[in-house]
């Protein structure tokens, strides 16, 4: 008789590099059979996939893991683990104050976490938060889940060497690694195989990619490119870029490679000279707007995205009016804006903060100029014809929603299947998503 599967829960916090590494966790931990399930109720072994990016993040995990406890009591031999960039930075602490964990596995660990468990249940807790200097993904099975949408995200470069002074990444991530560009061409085949027709390549500087190739180094272009000759992937996408390691062949690529999707994350995260340079970015503000400005000489119909901090240390409100001036003169499409939080280990930790109120203020101003340059975007496709791939059924029957070439979501009414990349008119602009029609 062969043993029942055990059941495994995985909750994801953080960025989408996580919601990958959830992935080939759950990938790892089904070779030794695992399989998932979508409640922690009744799971075997429950692992929270975490991020360190904001304030109150371990917090937020201890209080996470106390609504376990009672799961834990009724099934003694439930397993409840920890990753993410929460483990790696706090992981021994995390250890010694909730007993209810067994086991702590940092994001540049995670291909030993079927042993990690193996140990668990012979009664031990186990931690592992090494930077191993072999590569985790050289370490991985050859993705053999079944795919459950026609789009993935792919880890191409991982970790950074920027240290911008308010950034945990470099510390929880580690430095910049390029996975080598045979390896990135197996696994997107491989998805392409299993009816995946898009792919996001991943990387906490994704533009900084430079994966080996025959004994040369191949950047994001040349990856791009040669991503793009795979039959039966349609779109590429790539994330987060930093406006330092823009090339000029990416920009091109965005010019002539139709596969690659007309939408670019570009974070910048301030506008004024000062704060980007106490924010050790690299980059000024003019900088970034003469790049844009070339990327759009490339790509006209770019959807610009970005990210923003205020309240960094220092900021006055000269500062947030510059940054103000930088969105106006940019105009995006999508942008995620924050206010700052003072990681612990970070330089800009020490410094003195601006006042909360004032801080909250300028978010609230610059959230109201983002939401009006997004909707504004949003309205100007009505009237365009567009691809959609379709990734699910929508709420109105007989609809399906996907996202266009610009990463809007668009509503189609239709009876094609989910994973069609269909050529459809937008009619509509609504709060957050697009309506449209095919176009035969
Ligand atoms: N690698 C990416 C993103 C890193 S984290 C990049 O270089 O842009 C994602 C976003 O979180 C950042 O772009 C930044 O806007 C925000 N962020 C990071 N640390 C922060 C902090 N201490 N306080 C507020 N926002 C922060
Ligand atoms: Fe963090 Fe800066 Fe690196 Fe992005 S580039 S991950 S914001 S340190
Ligand atoms: Fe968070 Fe780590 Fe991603 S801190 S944003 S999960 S790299």
């Amino acid at each position: 008789m062969t043993e029942a599967p055990k059941k495994l829960y995985i909750r994801t916090y953080g960025c989408q590099m996580n919601v990958y590494d959830s992935e080939r966790m759950a990938e790892a931990m089904g070779g030794v059979g695992y399989e998932l399930t979508d409640a922690p109720e009744g799971a075997d072994m429950i692992l929270l996939n975490t991020c360190h990016i904001r304030e109150r993040a371990a917090e937020k995990v201890y209080s996470e893991l106390g609504r376990f406890k009672a799961l834990k009591t009724a099934n003694p031999e439930l397993k409840i683990g920890v990753a993410g960039c929460v483990a790696q930075a706090e992981g021994a602490e995390i250890m010694a104050r909730q007993p209810l964990v067994d086991l702590v596995v940092g994001p540049q660990a995670y291909h030993r976490l079927p042993e990690l468990a193996a140990r668990t249940r012979a009664g031990e807790r186990a931690l592992d938060t090494e930077f191993p200097s072999e590569l985790k993904f050289d370490h991985l099975p050859a993705r053999p889940r079944p795919r459950r949408g026609p789009t993935a995200f792919l880890t191409v470069q991982e970790g950074c060497d920027k240290f911008c002074a308010f950034c945990v990444v470099p510390y929880t991530r580690g430095a910049e690694v390029s996975r080598p560009v045979a390896r990135v061409l197996a696994e997107a085949e491989a998805l392409v195989g299993q009816g995946v027709r898009e792919i996001t390549l991943l990387g906490q500087n994704v533009n900084a990619y430079h994966g080996e190739d025959g004994g040369r180094a191949l950047g994001l272009a040349g990856l791009i490119r040669r991503l793009a000759e795979i039959d039966g992937l349609d779109r590429i996408r790539f994330t987060t870029s930093h406006p330092r390691d823009m090339e000029d062949d990416l920009i091109a690529a965005h010019g002539d490679c139709a596969k690659l999707m007309p939408y670019l994350h570009l974070p910048v995260q301030s506008g004024s000279d000062r704060i980007l340079k106490r924010m050790n970015r690299g980059h000024t503000a003019e900088d970034y707007i003469r790049l844009v400005e070339r990327i759009r000489a490339a790509r006209p119909d770019i959807v610009m995205s970005g990210d923003f901090i205020v309240g960094f240390p220092e900021e006055t409100e000269a500062d947030f009016q510059a940054t103000m001036d930088l969105v106006a003169a940019v105009g995006y499409g999508q942008c995620y804006s924050f206010k700052y939080s003072a990681r612990p280990g970070t330089p800009a930790a020490e410094r003195p903060m601006v006042d909360a109120a004032a801080a909250d203020d300028r978010l609230q101003r610059l959230q109201a100029l983002l939401t009006r340059q997004q909707r504004s975007v949003q309205d100007a496709m009505v009237g365009r014809e567009v691809g959609v791939l379709f990734e699910k059924p929508g709420r109105m029957p007989g609809q399906m929603v996907g996202k266009s070439d610009h990463l809007h979501a668009v509503h189609v009414q239709t009876d094609l299947p989910v994973g069609t990349l269909a050529r459809v008119r937008i009619t509509e602009s609504g709060p957050n998503s697009l309506g449209g029609v095919l176009v035969d």
